[in-house]
């Protein structure tokens, strides 16, 4: 079978790493891929932007079966091109991919369905929207309507900061159209939890539930990023509050969403906050998480091409997933000035030491080859050092002693990944 993995980050090099153990998968492609990933994939410049571009490729390749690793292609309707022409493809359709996509339309789903979250409101105005701040006080969260790559949300821990937020994304337009609208929002304390589910739109299969680092700097200091690190199982879940996650979350939203007449097939990621052990959603994500995945798939037993092909069959009860016991932990190295403006081609050095570390691998996200055949960087987020181990301490140890070998200049991560949980 021929797989065609759709994205460049250290998820789609975690995709397409078990992928590859797959014994049915005899070819994978990756569009666009990285370094990393064109060690066991063909990397393939096309046209991604241009989803008939893609279905070319397809057809041209006779590909049995596409993976979409990040929200873009989805929230372009991706699904929805690839399915009228009969292709097997994973992820949700543009409508469903709109709980990600469009902060409104998801925050007026949680309220049509009652689904625990923050309360809201929604502003085209500036001026109502200053003076809703003013009203409200702080601390408040302040998003952008639409797709911002990570960056369109601000909690705002006073005043000041909230104008600045404000003006970002009203004014200055930092995101284009997707801050036309903003959603401002009561500020959710508590811990944080990423839980993400497989499912065909009739049946759900949860994932192990891990935990994502958000902040730049240890102690959650410093900007949001996309995720500095990740480690699962997040003991934080419990099994009771695991059931209440999914009567009270996942399974009215995706029968919300059939109710409105919109089947929601792939993965669905609900980020969560824990307050009193209760969960309140702080955002969907119609697509797997990014550093999530890479703590995620290593401990997957289960061929994923018999999960990716029963959701395109809408089969999922009959599969029945496995999961290791061990538990992961992956630590990611940045470049330096990430989440803002950074420098690429810096060499990367060690990562031949790293390769072979038993139960340590390496997903690489902004990495390529310069003109003499160095890796170097390529983007903020570089790699995703995971490590398993019979626990998070062991996986902790062996992720951190692999980072060590690893470098490149201005080379920026977190040391606390997995150690206050
Ligand atoms: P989002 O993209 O909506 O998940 O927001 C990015 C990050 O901002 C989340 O992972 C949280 O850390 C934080 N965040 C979002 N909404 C809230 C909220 N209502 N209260 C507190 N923190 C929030
Ligand atoms: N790690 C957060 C995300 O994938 O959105």
């Amino acid at each position: 079978m021929k797989v065609l993995v759709i994205g460049s980050g250290g998820r789609e090099h975690a995709i397409v790493w078990k992928l590859a153990q797959s014994r049915v998968v005899d070819k994978i492609y990756c569009v666009p891929g990285n370094a990393g990933i064109s060690d066991i994939a063909e990397c393939v410049e096309v046209e991604s932007k241009n989803l008939s571009s893609l279905l070319d490729f397809v057809k041209y390749e006779w590909i049995d079966l596409t993976v979409v690793g990040p929200e873009d292609p989805l929230a372009h309707g991706i699904v929805d091109i690839f399915e009228k022409d009969g292709r097997k493809i994973i992820g949700p359709t543009k409508a469903a991919a709109q709980l990600e996509s469009s902060k409104v339309f998801a925050k007026d789903f949680m309220k049509r369905h009652k689904i625990p979250t923050a309360d809201y409101k929604v502003f085209t105005s500036y001026t109502h929207a200053e003076e809703y701040i003013r009203l409200k006080g702080t601390p408040i969260v302040i998003k952008a309507e639409g797709l911002a790559a990570g960056k369109g949300v601000f909690v705002c821990q006073n005043y000041d900061e909230a104008i600045d937020a404000l003006k970002l994304i009203m004014k200055e337009k930092i995101f284009g159209s997707a801050g036309d609208r903003v959603v401002i929002e009561e500020c959710l304390q508590g811990k944080e939890v990423s839980y993400l589910v497989f499912t065909d739109g009739k049946h759900i299969i949860p994932m192990v539930t891990s935990k994502d680092h958000k902040r730049l700097l240890d102690k959650d200091e410093g900007p949001n990023t996309g995720g500095m690190g990740t480690f699962s199982p997040n003991p934080i879940i419990t099994p009771e509050l695991e059931k209440d996650i999914i009567e009270n979350i996942i399974k009215p939203t995706i029968r919300g969403l059939k109710l409105e007449g919109i089947i929601y097939k792939g993965i669905l990621y609900a980020g969560l906050m824990i307050i009193n052990n209760k969960p309140y959603v702080l955002e969907f994500n119609c697509r797997f998480g990014d550093p999530e995945t890479q703590v995620i798939l290593p401990r997957l037993e289960t061929d994923l091409v018999d999960i990716f092909m029963a959701i395109a069959e809408q089969r999922l009860n009959k599969v029945e997933i496995k999961w290791k016991a061990d538990a992961s932990l992956c630590v990611i190295l940045a470049s330096e000035g990430y989440p803002g403006k950074y420098k690429k081609g810096i060499p990367i050095s060690g990562l031949d030491m790293v390769k072979g570390l038993e139960d340590v691998m390496v997903f690489h996200a902004g990495t390529k080859f310069n003109e003499e055949g160095q890796i170097v960087t390529n983007g903020g987020r570089v790699l995703g050092i995971t490590a398993l181990g019979k626990d998070i301490k062991e996986a902790r140890q062996k992720a951190y002693n692999a980072v060590e070998l690893i470098n490149f200049q201005g080379m920026q991560y977190r040391k606390d990944i997995g150690l206050n949980i």
